[in-house]
């Protein structure tokens, strides 16, 4: 393992609208209140720009928004999650790469954001070195799991896991470490590209490093109503997962990308957009599912691609078999 797709020009950098005012980046001081028990989700799909940050963001500020404690960790050297919350890039002092090289404990890189009740643990650029170093050392894939253990017993409630698009060390880390495991899926038409080989590696962390993971659920992403092919992706990937694929189905909206130019989560950026509400209606689900059953799924051979739909006729064509009938007739 170890493919590296983070590479440094891949930095997303806020271009206009600024983050949020109120984001509160500093430090979180004292001891964190303890809790009852720890739900550690990863959101994991190694192929990029699927809806992984998105829905890391506006599930998280859902659920504390519903009350619940929760913690974002940013595993993706991009830094996506952090712009999303509204973590200026001067308060990323103490990240995520500090964490897993063991420089710092794990409190002092808690940050609270704009949300209450949201904490974040950012990331830089710097983390695509961490994955590298990480390579050549003792137990490489436990670190993060290691880092984790202080704040297991339960400050939080939920610690959600933002994965970058590879199936590299950080990832591996992210899966050694949680309990569950959450991967959207785009709906678009090569919406399972790749997700066997995902369900391969978790089949493997869970036999060699972490045996309590389990894939909990799929959510689809970017649903487009107007296209005959989303429907057909979502029922597809229904009928080789079933009950793991959340009723929720996240619309493709412009307010949710917009949200993270002003770092915000969907929730306070539109609180009444759709997908502010779909988002609050996976949470509910994410807090009511159960974290039981088989590990992993045998979903055999995965088709990578969907099979079209048959063509509509467009405006365009419909002219074209109009403009022959009249010759015809002429
Ligand atoms: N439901 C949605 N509707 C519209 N745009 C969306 C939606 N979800 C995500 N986006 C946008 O699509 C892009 C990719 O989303 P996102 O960053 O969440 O994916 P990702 O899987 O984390 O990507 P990467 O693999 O690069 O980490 C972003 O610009 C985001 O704002
Ligand atoms: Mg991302």
């Amino acid at each position: 393992m170890g493919t590296l797709t983070a590479e440094p020009e891949l930095v997303v950098e806020v271009e206009g609208g600024g983050l949020h005012p109120e984001a509160e980046t500093e430090p979180r001081e004292g001891p964190l209140e303890p809790g009852k028990g720890t739900r550690v989700i990863a959101v994991a799909n190694q192929k990029g720009g699927v809806g992984k940050s998105t829905t890391a963001v506006s599930l998280g500020a859902a659920l504390a928004e519903a009350g619940h404690r929760v913690l974002v960790m940013d595993l993706d050297p991009q830094g996506n999650a952090s712009t999303g919350l509204g973590i200026r890039h001067a308060a990323r002092e103490t990240t995520v790469y500090e964490v897993l090289s063991a420089e710092a404990p794990i409190g002092e890189a808690i940050v609270e954001t704009a949300v209450p009740d949201l904490h974040a643990i950012p990331s830089t650029i710097a983390l695509a070195g961490a994955e590298i170093e990480l390579v050549s050392q003792f137990s490489r894939e436990m670190r993060l799991a290691k880092a984790l253990e202080p704040i297991r017993a339960g400050h939080f409630d939920f610690i959600i896991l933002d994965c970058p698009p590879s199936l590299g060390l950080l990832t591996v880390n992210a899966l050694a470490a949680a309990d569950e495991l959450l991967v959207p899926i785009q709906c678009e038409y090569y919406a399972l590209e790749g997700l066997g080989q995902l369900l391969r590696n978790v089949r493997l962390v869970q036999q060699n490093l972490n045996p309590r993971l389990r894939l909990t659920g799929i959510v689809m992403t970017m649903f487009d109503r107007r296209t005959k092919l989303a429907e057909q992706v979502v029922a597809e990937v229904r009928r080789y997962f079933g009950p793991r694929v959340y009723d929720t189905v996240i619309p493709r909206t412009v307010r949710l990308s917009e949200a993270p130019g002003f770092g915000q989560p969907i929730s306070q950026y539109d609180p009444s957009s759709i997908g502010a509400r779909a988002y609050r209606w996976l949470a509910e689900e994410v807090v009511e599912r159960p974290v039981e059953g088989e590990a992993v799924p045998l979903v055999g051979e995965l088709p990578e691609v969907m099979q079209p739909p048959p063509p509509e006729p467009t405006a365009r064509r419909r002219f074209k078999l109009f403009s022959r009938q009249q010759e015809e007739e002429l």
